[in-house]
């Protein structure tokens, strides 16, 4: 069931994230009907990159990407009548001036026409590029050398390419390019040689690249980027070093890369970003610096990037300052996913008034960007960007449970109140319970209502309602409720077994102690709630963690004075209050069975204690069910996992508020002495009405045990046995 409901709210968030599917970015293209973007260079490349394969769809058999070329090869008979080329090898393909060689087993490159325009040599053998290879194809535009495990590039292989304007080296074995190598291309504009095991450029690798503005480096093993890379480059608009192993970016690295738009660092080993290292990237729209390992940024790092668009800062270990966004004031997409924001405030978002998506670590940050159109992560499994309970089965389900447990509460209060017992000691524990267990309805039953207060525009109040007094003071009320529930249910439990265990040590405790034991607990509980008040600054917001106001959150941005005090009540207090009713209930069995089995009748006590350990198993299972999932809760934070806000949720909504509405059950309902008192008053009332048959009055024959919680198993004994003489016959 609870599975079920999980998956339920991750199929809503999901559609709440389909309906923004992101347009690609330049140079990207998407997979067909799915949302991911992936490179150009992914295009027809001949691997499978998206999952649907639909980055190979459409291709043109001569490779690169459709929009490259200006005529479709696609359904292109073996030997066109209109090949235009009078040398090429046999197993390539010809259509005017476009030749065609994919996987044609060739180990050097051939002798072609020098009219070839466009070459594709992809998924050949072709191990090396000896000096002048192409040095007569002036007229070549395309280049493709994609997988052929190429090696070496002598210098001069590019020699007399005047008019290239696309190269593909990627997927090679290229381990450094000789400076100058790129001399003669003038007009090249793209030049990709990713999954390379290149180690190193230098900035004369680039010469006489005067028109290149598209340069993509992924996944090789770069190390250091040369001083100011874009000398030999001025038009260079796009560069892209994901997946390298750079470390260190220097003041002078871009220094004249003023027309450049999109760079990307997307997995590397970044940790230091010196002063003014991306001040001259002044057309810069797109930073990736994701994956990285930086953990200081300047205040002022971003402040010359006044184009900037979309920032990647996700998944690096970096702290943020206040102002560290001031300048971004074109901004639309800041990915901050991964990160801890110990300082988060409202000031830091609102300079970027044109921000639209914003992606962060947890949920709660949300609250910070309330002008932002799209947040992420949607929901923290409580509450959602609109809505303080992030789906139906929580709305309805807050009220349902508020019902139960106070009406069920006050139901045995009054009945309590209205049917004398004489045990009145007992009694007065009992309504005290039920009235701590009262208030976690209406703690239910306050959130029930701030949530329908601010239905569909949640993050315009959540920050406001988080630091709000009646927050504050309703996460009072459900912590004052847990705990003294909990202190009420240990003494209840010691009390019992005091009885139990040493029946003739007569430890009963008279009415007066018995009432100065309640007020203490309460008081205890009183205290225990109260605390945190005391010193905002060392337990924070202590109830205002989340929408509902329960300090069962424990991240790891939380104030250490708050983070403790949880986890010592709910690991500490609770803990040890859950581990002496079990211990006290398993050894109340064990002394009731013993004295059951001294007695001669087997039968009878055999029943006894069927119904005595079911009642038992029942009072553990129900406090085992609320706190072991708290426990285990609290341990994995202490071990720094990281928990769904799901489970949290749940467990604040379904779970705790379980003990408190069975207990009126358990306690009280189903009692024999309750069971009792109501065949009485039922038995009075028909007598009334049916004076006809005269009955054996059970009710008079009943022996009244010490204990009214039946603990003592003395009446049900009686009343099972004569139950078994009757379907024995
Ligand atoms: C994408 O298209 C394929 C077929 O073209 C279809 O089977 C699939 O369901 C579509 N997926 C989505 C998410 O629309
Ligand atoms: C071949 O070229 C002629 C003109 O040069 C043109 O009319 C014809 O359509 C071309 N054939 C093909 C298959 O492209
Ligand atoms: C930001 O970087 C992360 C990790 O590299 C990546 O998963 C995410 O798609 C990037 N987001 C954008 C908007 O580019
Ligand atoms: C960004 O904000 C400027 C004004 O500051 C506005 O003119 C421009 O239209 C906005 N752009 C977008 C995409 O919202």
């Amino acid at each position: 069931m609870m599975l079920l409901l999980q998956l339920f709210a991750l199929l809503q968030a999901k559609a709440v994230a389909k309906a923004d599917v992101p347009v690609c970015q330049r140079g990207y293209f998407p997979c067909g009907n799915l949302s991911i973007c992936l490179p150009r260079s992914f295009h027809c490349d001949g691997v499978k990159n998206c999952e649907n394969a639909a980055d190979e769809e459409n291709c043109d058999d001569i490779s690169g990407w459709t929009s490259t070329f200006p005529v479709s090869h696609q359904n292109l008979p073996e030997m066109a009548p209109n090949c235009s080329l009078h040398h090429y090898p046999k197993n390539c393909r010809c259509r005017e001036t476009q030749l065609e060689c994919t996987r044609a087993g060739l180990y050097s490159v051939p002798k072609i026409s020098v009219q070839v325009t466009v070459l594709s040599l992809k998924r050949n053998n072709i191990f090396s590029l000896p000096d002048d290879v192409f040095l007569m194809c002036t007229e070549m535009k395309y280049l493709f050398l994609q997988k052929n495990c190429l090696k070496t590039i002598s210098k001069k292989a590019f020699f007399g390419l005047f008019k290239l304007q696309h190269l593909y080296l990627n997927h090679n074995c290229i381990t450094s390019l000789t400076a100058g190598i790129f001399r003669d291309l003038h007009e090249l504009k793209w030049l990709v040689l990713d999954e390379n095991p290149i180690a190193k450029i230098s900035q004369r690798l680039f010469t006489g690249l005067q028109s290149l503005s598209y340069v993509s480096m992924v996944k090789n093993s770069l190390e250091v980027l040369p001083r100011n890379i874009c000398a030999q480059i001025p038009r260079i608009s796009w560069m892209d070093f994901t997946s390298n192993h750079i470390k260190l970016l220097t003041s002078s690295t871009f220094l004249t890369c003023d027309k450049l738009k999109v760079l990307c660092f997307q997995e590397n080993q970044i940790g230091l970003v010196p002063e003014k290292t991306f001040s001259p990237l002044r057309s810069l729209t797109d930073l990736d610096l994701s994956q990285n390992l930086i953990s200081k940024l300047l205040p002022s790092a971003f402040t010359e990037l006044r184009r900037l668009e979309k920032i990647n800062l996700s998944f690096n270990p970096v702290y943020l300052h206040l102002n560290q966004f001031d300048s971004l004031r074109l901004l639309q997409s800041l990915n901050l996913e991964g990160i801890e924001i110990s300082n988060i405030h409202l000031r830091m978002f609102q300079p970027m008034r044109n921000l639209s998506h914003i992606n962060f670590k947890k949920f709660r940050y949300c609250t910070y960007a309330p002008h932002v159109r799209i947040c992420t992560p949607l929901t923290d499994g409580i509450s959602t960007f609109e809505n303080l309970l992030a789906n139906n089965i929580l709305r309805i389900f807050v009220w349902v449970i508020a019902c139960i447990t106070c009406f069920g509460n006050l139901f045995v209060i009054g009945m309590r109140s209205f049917i004398q017992s004489e045990y009145k000691t007992q009694t007065l524990s009992i309504k005290s319970l039920c009235c701590s267990d009262c208030l976690m309805g209406i703690y239910l039953f306050f959130i029930g209502i701030v949530d329908i207060k601010y239905r569909g525009q949640y993050k315009k109040y959540a920050l406001l309602w988080m630091e709000s007094l009646e927050c504050r003071i309703i996460g009072f009320l459900a912590m004052l409720s847990t705990e003294v529930s909990v202190l009420l249910l240990t003494y209840l439990t010691l009390e019992k077994y005091l009885v139990i265990v040493f029946p003739f040590s007569n430890k009963r405790l008279g009415k007066c102690k018995t009432v100065v034991m309640l007020i203490g607990i309460w008081i205890t509980g009183f205290i225990i709630a109260t605390i945190p008040f005391w010193n905002e600054d060392f337990f924070g917001n202590y109830y205002g963690k989340n929408g509902v106001c329960f300090p069962l959150y424990s991240d790891q941005t939380e104030e250490a004075g708050g983070k403790g005090y949880s986890l010592g009540i709910f690991l500490g207090v609770n803990l040890l209050a859950f581990v002496t009713i079990v211990f006290s209930y398993i050894s109340m069995f064990c002394s009731i069975q013993k004295t059951g089995v001294q007695m001669s009748d087997v039968r009878k006590d055999k029943h006894g204690e069927t119904a005595v350990a079911n009642r038992f198993f029942f009072i553990v299972l129900s406090d085992a069910i609320c706190w072991i999932p708290v426990f285990l809760l609290k341990i994995l934070s202490l071990l720094q996992v990281e928990i769904p806000g799901t489970v949290t949720s749940w467990i604040v909504i379904f779970i705790l508020p379980v003990n408190s509405a069975l207990n009126p059950i358990l306690y009280t309902l189903t009692t024999s002495f309750f069971k009792e008192k109501l065949r009485q008053l039922v038995y009075r009332y028909r007598r009334k009405f049916a004076l006809k048959n005269e009955r054996k009055n059970l009710t008079t024959s009943v022996v009244w045990t010490n204990d009214p919680l039946s603990l003592n198993a003395g009446c049900l004994n009686k009343i099972t046995l004569d139950d078994d003489e009757v379907t024995s016959t």
